[in-house]
């Protein structure tokens, strides 16, 4: 019997079907299978066989000279701070993202700052005609920088060019519209994306040139996903937001040369992306005095500390079984520090819609936002607010107690630095950190005490301390609820 030449691949996952079906098994994924012809690689000609005889690879011990990589600096802050302090020669980076989140922008405007500091730029779009490209370099203001620009999908013109251009940065808008003349498959199936991708990789490798592909991501995954580049990359970047606000966030998912949480913060306005070096102002905007339901956090994101506010509202359930809606933060989570809640302190959410927003679009991973969650959703089912100016961190475990978080430091001098005066805090596990000294000052029955920092800390050893700490009262749970309810 002749061999298939065709295969079923999903181009989610990239999974290998014998058969076209509904759903790729290995992803889960609907409607993402696609015939694609079957490529079978060339066995090597005698000639070549000839020429990879002998030892051909040389090794070397580990301990090589160390020589920090020489790196690329576009001079936009917010975007150099997450590849790890600028761009490595030779390595290559995925950008992805929603469609019109802001990629092209972004790197546009990087690759244009890029080429205003002496770095030899080149953007090659698949997806716009150079005349837009070009007026919205005008818009952005940024048409003088000496960036050279293309527009082209066939991938073969592009390494071709970029072999005789040799230029130490190359932006490629989007992996998804380039194309080999080696496939028949379609631009944008897993094939094209992988060998597309692969190809410009090695060519970056070999001419030292920095690679930054764009790829986009969408939910349905009916285009190829960059998942199926993720590992010939040396980093990997997401640009995401919420389109109805203006702010972006750049974050490094995998990254060889810096860290992975690093995130950047964007504005986008009239004339591209604006930096937005204080994060924290901008998602503490428009906030009035302190109302019922709204904590502010101090979290970390990357290496630095951002005040973010959390706003929970708990209203009665007025038909069938109570809503819990979440918007930038994890629902599993939220149904823990609701249930530790019920179960730890009395209190009851069950004849209650739930909703849990953390203000500004950002969204939030990190477990030490728990007791600011824990504190909006007291505070809007007992209606009362806060104190004033005052923040909230820790992580709650399932039995009730609040456990120390990292860098309790930075959060409270960031606090501290945008104006606040009181925090509630864990019992700090390191001691030498601020919060342990001031917990050691608290003795056994720990209350407002001034810290190093100018901020007065309160320490919450409990859930059940959260709910005195806020509603005042010893334990006001059932009680204040069967009044309420009356
Ligand atoms: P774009 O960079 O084209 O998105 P992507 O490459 O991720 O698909 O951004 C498109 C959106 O950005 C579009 O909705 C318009 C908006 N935008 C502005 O608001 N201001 C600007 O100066 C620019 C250039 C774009
Ligand atoms: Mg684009």
């Amino acid at each position: 019997m002749a061999k298939a030449q065709t295969a079923f691949v999903c181009q989610s996952c990239g999974a290998v079907h014998a058969r076209w079906q509904g759903r790729c098994e290995a992803c889960g994924a609907w409607n993402t299978i696609v015939e694609e012809a079957r490529e079978t690689p060339q066995s090597l000609s005698p000639g070549a066989r000839a020429r990879s005889k002998g030892p051909g690879l040389a090794f070397e011990n580990l301990d090589g000279i160390a020589v920090a990589p020489p790196r690329l600096v576009s001079g936009i802050g917010e975007f150099d701070r997450v590849c790890g302090g600028g761009l490595v020669e030779a390595s290559a980076i995925l950008v992805g993202g929603d469609p019109g989140i802001g990629k092209s922008t972004l790197l546009l405007q990087a690759v244009a700052g890029a080429a205003r500091r002496g770095i030899k730029s080149v953007y090659v779009s698949g997806e716009e005609a150079i005349a837009q490209v070009q007026d919205r370099a005008r818009r952005m203001g940024i048409e003088k920088a000496p960036v050279k620009l293309a527009a082209e999908t066939r991938l073969e013109t592009i390494l071709d060019a970029l072999k005789h251009e040799k230029p130490q940065l190359a932006i490629v808008d989007s992996i998804q519209t380039l194309w080999t003349e080696t496939l028949t498959a379609a631009p944008g199936t897993v094939a094209q994306v992988r060998a597309c991708a692969h190809e410009l990789v090695r060519f970056a490798k070999k001419a030292g040139t920095v690679l930054i592909l764009v790829g986009h991501v969408t939910k349905d995954g009916q285009i190829a996903g960059p998942r199926v580049v993720e590992h010939l990359v040396d980093a990997v970047l997401q640009f995401e937001g919420e389109r109805s606000h203006h702010f972006r966030i750049l974050r490094g998912l995998k990254n060889r040369f810096g860290p992975t949480d690093e995130i950047g913060v964007f504005e986008m306005g009239d004339a591209g992306l604006r930096e937005v070096t204080n994060p924290s102002q901008l998602f503490l905007d428009n906030r009035g005095q302190a109302r019922p339901g709204s904590v502010v956090f101090a979290g970390i994101e990357g290496t630095r500390p951002v005040l973010v506010e959390i706003q929970a509202l708990a209203s009665p359930t007025s038909f069938g079984a109570p809503r819990r809606a979440v918007v930038g933060w994890d629902a599993t989570r939220l149904a823990m520090i609701l249930a530790v809640l019920e179960t730890r302190c009395g209190l009851g959410f069950g004849g209650r819609d739930v909703y849990l927003n953390v203000a500004g679009g950002l969204k939030i991973t990190e477990p030490a936002a728990d007791l600011a969650v824990a504190a909006a959703l007291i505070s809007a089912l007992f209606d009362v607010a806060l104190p004033e100016e005052c923040v909230v961190f820790g992580e709650i475990a399932l039995s009730g107690d609040v456990r120390p978080v990292s860098r309790a430091d930075a959060r409270l001098k960031e606090a501290e630095k945008l104006g606040f005066t009181q925090a509630f805090l864990p019992r700090a596990a390191s001691a030498n950190s601020s919060a342990s000294k001031m917990a050691k000052a608290g003795g056994q029955n720990p209350r407002l005490v001034a810290g190093p920092v100018g901020v007065k800390h309160r320490v919450i050893a409990t859930a059940a301390d959260l709910v005195t700490a806020i509603t005042g009262e010893e334990n006001p749970g059932p009680k204040a609820l069967s009044e309420q309810d009356e």
